[in-house]
C-alpha cells in the first residue's frame, strides 16, 4: 500500500467511526418492523410468485461459464405469461404485471449472505419496499404483498442490503418488471418480437471468465465501479435479427456506475416515448439519450425503410470523462491506485446490433399523443422547497450533509403521506476535480423534474438528458441544481432516497425519509 492509499483508508475509518450505524437520535427512530413471514389472510392475490436468489453458473463469454448470483422465478398463480425467462442470461425473469393486480411474492435467500429485494419505481407498502433493515439471512424466506398501482411502464427489481447492493447487483441479481395498463394497450405499440428488452450493464472478467469487482479499492468505490465490457441482457454486444418493422425498445441501465450517451447509427431517429414512470405525453425526438444507472427509457424505432441484411447499432458516444465527474485529487487518479477500467466513463462503445430480415412488420403510425396522464399533474410553485446538497467531504459522498444510518431520519426528512414538496438536489463541486454526476433516486412515487439550472454549458451529457414525464431517478450533473416535485406515497413508513451509483449508495450516499 502506498502512502496515498493509506491516507484514504485512514480517513475512511475515522469517518466510519463518526457516522456509523449509531448516528441516530432516539426521538426520530421509527417503530421496529420485521419481515413478513406468513401470507396475510385478507390479501387475495391475483399473481403469486416465488423468487429465489441463489448462486449459479452461466455462459457469458466463449469458453468457461461464469459464476454468478441470480434470481430464478416460479409462477404459483396468475397469467401464464407473467414470468419470462431470458434464455442463457444471468438476469432474473422479466416479471409482467398489469395495473390493478394484487401480487404476492415469496422471496427465498439462498445466497451466502443476507439480502432483500426492492421493486424499483413501484409504489408499494413499507414492508414490501426492500429497506435494508428488512434483509433476511441465508436460508430464510419472506413474503411481500402489494397491489400494482403504477401505470404502464418499465420498472425493475434488485437487492438492497446494507452496504452490499453494488456487490449483489454486480454478481447478477437484477430483473425487469413490466407493467401494462388499458391506456397503453389502446396505442397498440409494437409488441411480441417487435418489443426489445435491453438491460445494459458493464462487467470486468478475469482470464478464467470470472467476474472481477473492486475488492475495496478506494478510488473505484469513490468513482463507482466500471467494467471494461458492456453486456446487454448478460451478453456481450449481441446481434439480434429483427423484421424491417417498427420496434419498441425498452432500455434499463442496470450498471453499477456507468453513464451511457446513446444514439443509433444509420441516422435513425431516437424517438423517446417513455421514461422511468411510463409513457410521455408526446413522443420526443432526441439526437442522443443520456441513461444513468437506475434509469429506463422507452424508444420507438422505425426500421421499415431498411433493406434486408442492414445492420444498425446502438452506440454510446464519446464524452469527456470529467462530464460524468471523477474524483481526481490533482492527478493521482491514474497511477498506483489499483486496477482501473480500461473503459472509463465517456469511452465510445458499441452496445448492441440489430440486423434486418426480409420480413416486414405490420403497419404502424406513431401517435402524436401517447398519454393523458400528464393532465393529472400540475406544477405547484406554492409547495414547500427543501434543498438537498450533494457533496464530497472527508473522502465520502454526502446527501444533505449526512450519510446513511439504518433508521435515522432528520426532521426535514419527515413528510406527510400524499403531500407534495419540491426537493432541490444541489450538486456542489469542489476544487481539484472532486465531483461526480449523481443519479438521485427516490423510493415510493414517481416525481416530475420542474427545473434544471447551473452546471457547465460544455457538459456533453446535458444534451441527452430527458426530463419530461415521470421519473424516479434523475441525473444531477456537476454544478447543477435539479428541482423535482414529488407527491409522497400514501403508504406510511420508512423509505429511501439515494444516489444510484451503487458504490456511492453503499458508501452511505443514502438517507431515509419517514412518511407519516
Ligand atoms: Cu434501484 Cu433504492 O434503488
Ligand atoms: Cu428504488
Ligand atoms: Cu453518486
Amino acid at each position: 500500500m502506498d502512502r496515498r492509499d493509506f491516507l484514504f483508508l485512514l480517513s475512511l475509518s475515522s469517518i466510519a467511526g463518526a457516522t456509523g450505524c449509531s448516528g441516530r437520535s432516539a426521538s426520530s427512530r421509527p417503530a421496529e418492523l420485521l419481515p413478513q413471514t406468513t401470507p396475510s389472510a385478507g390479501f387475495v392475490a391475483d399473481v403469486e410468485l416465488v423468487l429465489t436468489a441463489a448462486p449459479d453458473e452461466v455462459p457469458v463469454l466463449p469458453g468457461r461459464s461464469t459464476r454468478v448470483w441470480r434470481f430464478v422465478g416460479r409462477l404459483v398463480k396468475g397469467p401464464a405469461d407473467t414470468l419470462q425467462t431470458i434464455p442463457g442470461s444471468y438476469l432474473g425473469p422479466v416479471i409482467r404485471l398489469r395495473r390493478g393486480q394484487r401480487v404476492r411474492v415469496r422471496i427465498a435467500n439462498q445466497l451466502p449472505e443476507s439480502s432483500v429485494v426492492h421493486w424499483h419505481g413501484l409504489d408499494v407498502p413499507e414492508r414490501a419496499d426492500g429497506h435494508p433493515r428488512l434483509a433476511i439471512d441465508h436460508g430464510r424466506e419472506y413474503i411481500v404483498e402489494f397491489e400494482v398501482t403504477n401505470r404502464a411502464g418499465t420498472y425493475w427489481y434488485h437487492p438492497h442490503p446494507h452496504m452490499r447492493t453494488g456487490a449483489q447487483v454486480y454478481q447478477g441479481l437484477a430483473g425487469l418488471l413490466i407493467v401494462r395498463d388499458a391506456e397503453e394497450d389502446a396505442l397498440a405499440l409494437p409488441s411480441g418480437d417487435a418489443e426489445l428488452l435491453c438491460v445494459l450493464q458493464d462487467r470486468r472478467f478475469d482470464a478464467q471468465n470470472q467476474l472481477v469487482f473492486h475488492g475495496g479499492n478506494m478510488m473505484e468505490m469513490m468513482n463507482g465501479f466500471l467494467g471494461d465490457r458492456v453486456l446487454v441482457n448478460g451478453r456481450p454486444q449481441p446481434t439480434t435479427e429483427v423484421d424491417a418493422a417498427w420496434h419498441r425498445v425498452r432500455l434499463l441501465n442496470a450498471s453499477n456506475a456507468r453513464i451511457y450517451e446513446l444514439a443509433w447509427t444509420n441516422d435513425l431517429q431516437m424517438t423517446v416515448i417513455g421514461g422511468d414512470g411510463g409513457l410521455l405525453e408526446h413522443p420526443l425526438e432526441q439526437q442522443v439519450l443520456t441513461l444513468a444507472p437506475g434509469q429506463r427509457a422507452d424508444l420507438l424505432l422505425d426500421l421499415t425503410a431498411l433493406a434486408a441484411g442492414t445492420e444498425v447499432h446502438l452506440d454510446s458516444q464519446a464524452f469527456a470523462e470529467a462530464d460524468a465527474g471523477v474524483v481526481g485529487m490533482g492527478g493521482m487518479r491514474g497511477g498506483g491506485m489499483g486496477d482501473r477500467s480500461s473503459l472509463p466513463n465517456g469511452a465510445p462503445l458499441r452496445v448492441m446490433t440489430l440486423r434486418t430480415r426480409a420480413r416486414r412488420g405490420p403497419a404502424f403510425r406513431l401517435p402524436e399523443r401517447l398519454s393523458s396522464f400528464d393532465e393529472t399533474w400540475s406544477p405547484r410553485a406554492d409547495a414547500k422547497i427543501r434543498s438537498v446538497p450533494l457533496s464530497f467531504q472527508r473522502m465520502m459522498w454526502f446527501l444533505d450533509g449526512r450519510t446513511f444510518a439504518m433508521d435515522d431520519v432528520a426532521p426535514e426528512e419527515t413528510v406527510a403521506g400524499g403531500s407534495t414538496q419540491l426537493w432541490e438536489f444541489v450538486n456542489l463541486t469542489r476544487p481539484m476535480g472532486m465531483q461526480a454526476a449523481h443519479p438521485i433516486h427516490m423510493h415510493g412515487r414517481q416525481f416530475r423534474v420542474v427545473a434544471r439550472t447551473g452546471g457547465s454549458a460544455t457538459n456533453a451529457l446535458r444534451a441527452g438528458i430527458v426530463d419530461a414525464g415521470w421519473r424516479d431517478t434523475v441525473l444531477v450533473l456537476p454544478g447543477e441544481t435539479v428541482r423535482v416535485q414529488v407527491t409522497f406515497t400514501r403508504h406510511p413508513g420508512l423509505y429511501l432516497y439515494h444516489c444510484h451509483i451503487l458504490e456511492h449508495e453503499d458508501m452511505g450516499m443514502m438517507r431515509n425519509f419517514q412518511v407519516t
